[in-house]
């Protein structure tokens, strides 16, 4: 609900680490297209990251991390070219990722 309404700010760093999260990454995030910072580890959030991620071509840092997310790294996660930073270690997570960012941390 909180990532509904903000998306209709100019939003560029959204922090919603340790919030105790539930439900799944909504596929409507690819709409903070201008978020440079999004942090949304520690949280109990599962199922797929949606391939609207992509959408999120001028964020420098992602942060899925801690959480129960599932399945595979979408393909289209290559669309976030601005991406310096990517954390999804601690889910349930597979497949391949090119490591072309600076730091990945799976
Ligand atoms: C996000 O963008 C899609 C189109 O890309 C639109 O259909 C959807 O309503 C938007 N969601 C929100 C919450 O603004
Ligand atoms: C995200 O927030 C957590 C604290 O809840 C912090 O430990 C972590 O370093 C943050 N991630 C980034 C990339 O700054
Ligand atoms: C993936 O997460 C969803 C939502 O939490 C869950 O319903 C599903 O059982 C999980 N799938 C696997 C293979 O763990
Ligand atoms: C990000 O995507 C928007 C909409 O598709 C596009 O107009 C913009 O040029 C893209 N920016 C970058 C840095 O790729």
């Amino acid at each position: 609900m909180l990532l509904l309404a903000a998306s209709y700010l100019s939003l560029q760093v959204l922090d919603l680490s340790s919030n105790a999260l539930s439900g799944g990454v909504p596929s409507a995030i690819g709409n903070f297209s201008r978020l440079r910072i999004l942090n949304i580890s520690r949280n109990s959030l599962g199922g797929f990251i949606p391939p609207s991620v992509g959408d999120l071509n001028t964020t420098l840092i992602l942060d899925l991390s801690h959480n129960q997310l599932n399945g595979s790294i979408p393909a289209e996660i290559r669309g976030a070219v601005s991406l310096q930073e990517l954390r999804l270690d601690s889910n349930f997570l597979y497949g391949a990722i090119i490591k072309y960012w600076e730091t990945v941390h799976l």
